[in-house]
Formats: structure tokens, sequence, C-alpha cells
């Protein structure tokens, strides 16, 4: 275990500076967004009925995120692809955005290939590898990713990367202002929840203490804190190395809430992601939905997104998440970097990690 007001052994705990690369999230942020707009070639639009995005883990996260912000907005329904098989619909007027953080996982090239095939229009994200090679190939749009991250870490250049393009397509409209948002939002908080400021004064610090061992199931309502909350499940999971669960309000008000019966949740600890935008039939929901694991004995605790726009709050959910899941790790004493599962998966059905 480690005390998470020593800052030293912290520290020596994350050998792969998990805390600084979350640390750098507004900054790659802003990298990534600038990235987008200077996409060369733009890709083209017009005509298109559909945006599919493809990817994996933490590559497929940005396509959630351009979902959850943009469906009402746009005139195009956009599915987020994690598989190798498009739907039957892909074809040549779907945009096709193959993201992949390494470039090499099997089921996006799987993608990026059936894409091309069937005459979509394609895209690429990545750092690289084979996605890399194959879109310079096609002379196909690519927006290029810094080397060196942890997939998921790499989220700041992956999402705003994907949404510059996309307004440099003219899909989106101009995001300046709200990435300028995001990317204050987001560096305020690191401020605030950064390893030297004691767990009293720090929220992340002190959702990690809260959990603890117990296991973590997130929830939050439909639309982008839904999202947030699959990031906090998937960021337990790599960063604290820890099973975690997520679901969505109001779905699961129709099928979790009875499996929180007596005695059931002494050992979970159940996170509500908050934002003033919900529908106000989904918030008027939250209390009497969080007495039921209550009841069953589980750990309640709830956060609400700061920030204006929904981006900035979304992405202040991320942090929060973020941070809250390197420093559960952390006081495991765990290296929240490794993630030998995923890799020695990746061996086994031998494709390059
Ligand atoms: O967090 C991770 O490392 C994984 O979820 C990866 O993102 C996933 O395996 C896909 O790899 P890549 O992002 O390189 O396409």
């Amino acid at each position: 275990m480690t005390d998470l007001d020593d800052v030293r052994s912290l520290r020596a705990t994350d050998a792969s500076d998990m805390l600084g690369v979350v640390a750098r999230l507004p900054l790659d942020a802003r990298a990534g967004y600038d990235a987008g707009l200077a996409v060369d070639p733009v890709p083209i639009i017009d005509g298109i009925t559909a945006v599919t995005y493809a990817g994996m883990g933490g590559s497929a996260v940005a396509g959630d995120i351009l979902r959850s912000l943009f469906r009402d907005r746009l005139g195009v329904p956009v599915e987020v692809n994690r598989g190798p098989q498009l739907p039957a619909y892909c074809g040549p007027s779907t945009l096709l955005i193959a993201s992949s953080y390494s470039g090499n996982t099997a089921e996006t090239l799987a993608a990026f290939e059936e894409a091309t095939a069937r005459g979509c229009r394609v895209m690429a994200l990545t750092s690289g590898g084979q996605l890399g090679h194959r879109a310079s190939q096609l002379g196909v749009p690519v927006v290029g990713v810094p080397g060196g991250y942890m997939p998921r870490a790499a989220l700041g250049h992956l999402a705003f990367g994907l949404l510059g393009a996309l307004e440099a397509a003219g899909l989106l409209p101009r995001l300046a202002a709200d990435v300028d948002e995001a990317v204050d939002e987001m560096a305020r908080l690191i401020t605030e929840l950064a390893p030297e400021v004691p767990t009293t004064a720090n929220p992340a610090k002190t959702i990690a203490a809260t959990l603890g061992e117990r296991t973590a199931v997130i929830w939050g309502a439909e639309g982008f804190a839904a999202v947030a909350a699959q990031r906090w499940r998937t960021q337990w999971n790599e960063n604290a190395k820890l099973p975690a669960f997520a679901a969505a309000m109001p779905e699961l008000d129709h099928n979790e809430v009875v499996g929180w019966s007596r005695g059931t949740g002494k050992h979970f600890g159940v996170v509500a992601l908050r934002h003033d935008g919900e529908h106000e039939e989904i918030a008027a929901r939250f209390a009497a939905s969080l007495e039921i694991p209550a009841e069953a004995g589980a750990e309640i605790v709830e956060v609400q997104a700061s920030g204006r726009a929904p981006l900035a709050q979304l992405c202040s959910l991320i942090v929060l998440g973020d941070l809250s899941a390197t420093y559960t790790g952390l006081a495991r004493g765990v290296d929240p970097s490794p993630i030998e599962a995923i890799d020695r998966l990746k061996a086994a059905i031998g494709g390059p990690a």
C-alpha cells in the first residue's frame, strides 16, 4: 500500500509516470486540435449519409466523445464500430474513420481494409504502424498522433485531433471557443488534483481513498456522462488494475437496480457522474436510484462536472476519473501504466502490439 500523501512514494510507485502523462492532457488536447485542423488532404464529406468510427479500447473513446457531443447536431448518424466487421450500410457515402493509436490493432485494420474495399471515404487517426503505412499508401487523410504514449493516455491527441479534422472538413462547427474552455478547465483541475495536494483537499485522492478495494460501479446520464462513466471503468481496469463496471441512467433503472438487493453492495462503491445539462427526467431519478445501492451496503460518491460547455464538462469528468483511477492504483502499490494482460492477448493472437 502507498500513502497517497507521501509524494515521494507515489512517484516511486508510478514508475512510468502516469500522473505526469495525465497532467499533459490539456497540452495534448491543444496539440491534437491543431493537428486535426491541419489535416491534409481534408476529408471530403459532400453527400455522406453516415459517419462510422472504427477503433478498439483507448482508441475508440474519441468516437464515443464525438457521438455523444454531436449526435443531436449532426444530420447524419455516428456509430462507433468496435470490431473487425462493418455494418451493411457502410459504402461510398460513409465517412469511415479508422483510429488505432499503435496502428497495429487487428480489428481496426480489418475494418479499414473492408471500408477501403467497399469504397467508403476513409480517414485515419494513428501514430503510425500498419494503419499509418496503409493510409499513406492510399493517400487518405491521416491525423498523426505522436508516439510514446500508452494508447489510453493519448486521448487528448486522438479526441481533439478528431474534432479538429472534422471541423476542417466542415462536418463540425467552429469549436475553438469550446476547445479553449476545455483545455483551461482540464489545466485548472490538474492543479487542483495534483499529487502535492493532500487527500483532504484533493477530490481525486478522496475518491481513491473512499473506494479503496471496493469494486467501482460508475453511473452517468445517457450522453456524454455515460461516455465518461465508461472511461472511468476502463481507467479503473487499466490504471488501478481492478474490475469495474459502468452503466447509464435511465437504462440502469430498468435492470441494474434490482441486483442491488440486501447485503449485495458491501464490496462496491457507486460513483454517480452528474452534470447540469442532464435531461430533467433523468436528473430527477438519481437520488431515488442511488438510495437502492446505498441500502444494499454500497458506498456512494456523487461528483459534479465543472465547466460550462458539454466538451469542458466531459473533459472535467475524464480528468477526475483518470486521476482517481491512477491514485487508486498507486494506493494499491501498483504501477498504473503497464497492461500486461492486453499485451499478452495481442501477442497470443499474433499481431504486433
Ligand atoms: O488501453 C489500451 O491500451 C487498449 O485499450 C488499446 O487502446 C486497444 O488495445 C487498441 O490498441 P490501439 O489503441 O493501439 O489501436
